[in-house]
């Protein structure tokens, strides 16, 4: 049996949304339920500091995180679950590789550029080590296929860069990394602009929230008149569409774009179909999360059981990786 490896990550700032589960979650799962692959997730705790951050509430914050997994339907039977800072192989790892890594192919990636703009105060080398310290946490475990968002392209071409190079220049066998996609791997922000978000308020749905906080999240996305010759292609009405798409289906779409270009939509009532779709598949998620939340210790068992199977591998890449180098 020559299962191929599989690992993703989330960070921990922020609550797990509807965007994360239907982006990489739902992937997750596929994989964990095939026998062709193991599965390792993990809590990006490390990458979630490269941004400002509460410490205080930071340890809840993580743990929130491997509750969303567990709702989610990660099974710790199936899957290595874990908290990343718990093996700080990667931290050593990420090191060794950022050997290999220029600073400008770091400082032109749109995700750094990006948290530049955002965050102009914090423009920290943490930030710039973000897709060695990612290239790290995949290639410790030599995973083959990473279920993440297309946000994440970028940094995933940089860890088979990275792979490429460890390769050439140490004579090592990393494989190179691809994404594994999902339906729906981009899911469109409430704002009307761009995808969903943890950082950016009005623009996600949380994996906790309930009817009527749906409702009021919905309700807030911007609209239009309801009605004209053409259905919007960006925007407010045209994230709404898709993601009756994503989750009512292709054909409800299609019906409300018929309309759009008739008698005109109702948006309240678009938005309370959708809200009800929304939460009735949020709901399995957040029973089996209850039953998580109330077993605490649990929980403390299954991420301990996570870094140590985890730290295993690990342990035995950087050995590798640090022999090949002739640190060792
Ligand atoms: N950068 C990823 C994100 O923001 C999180 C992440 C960290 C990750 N390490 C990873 C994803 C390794 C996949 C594999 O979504």
């Amino acid at each position: 049996m020559n299962q191929k490896r599989v690992l993703s990550g989330i960070r921990a700032s922020g609550r797990l949304h509807l965007g994360n589960y239907l982006g990489a979650v739902k992937g997750m799962l596929a994989l964990q339920d095939d026998p062709n692959y193991e599965t390792f997730y993990m809590v990006a705790d490390l990458h979630s500091i490269t941004t400002p951050y509460e410490v205080r509430s930071f340890q809840k914050a993580v743990r929130e995180v491997v509750l969303d997994y567990l709702g989610a339907g990660i099974d710790p039977q199936k899957s290595t679950l874990f908290v990343q800072s718990h093996v700080p192989e990667h931290l050593e790892l990420a090191y060794l590789l950022s050997s290999t890594v220029s600073i400008a192919r770091m400082s032109h990636l749109p995700t750094y550029k990006e948290k530049v703009k955002q965050y102009p105060e914090n423009v920290n080398v943490a930030l710039l080590n973000y897709p060695i310290l990612m290239a790290a946490d995949i290639l410790a475990y030599k995973a083959d296929a990473v279920p993440v968002g297309d946000d994440q392209l970028p940094h995933l071409e940089v860890t088979r860069e990275i792979a490429r190079k460890m390769n050439e220049k140490y004579g090592l066998q990393f494989p190179e990394p691809v994404q594994f996609k999902t339906e729906g791997h981009l899911i469109p922000s409430l704002t009307g602009e761009g995808k969903m978000s943890k950082t950016i308020e009005g623009s996600y749905i949380n994996l906790t929230d309930n009817l009527a906080t749906v409702q009021a999240r919905l309700a807030a996305a911007p609209t239009d008149s309801g009605k004209g010759d053409k259905v919007p292609e960006e925007g407010g009405v045209a994230n709404l569409l898709k993601l009756v798409e994503i989750i009512e289906g292709r054909a409800k779409r299609q019906t409300y774009e018929e309309q759009y270009k008739g008698g005109g939509i109702k948006y309240s009532e678009l938005k309370a179909s959708l809200a009800s779709a929304i939460y009735e598949s949020l709901k399995p998620i957040q029973e089996k999360r209850k039953y998580y939340e109330e077993r605490p210790d649990e929980v403390e068992k299954i991420v301990i059981e996570g870094a140590k199977k985890a730290r295993a591998i690990a342990k035995a890449t950087l050995t590798q990786v640090k022999k090949a180098m002739g640190l060792i």
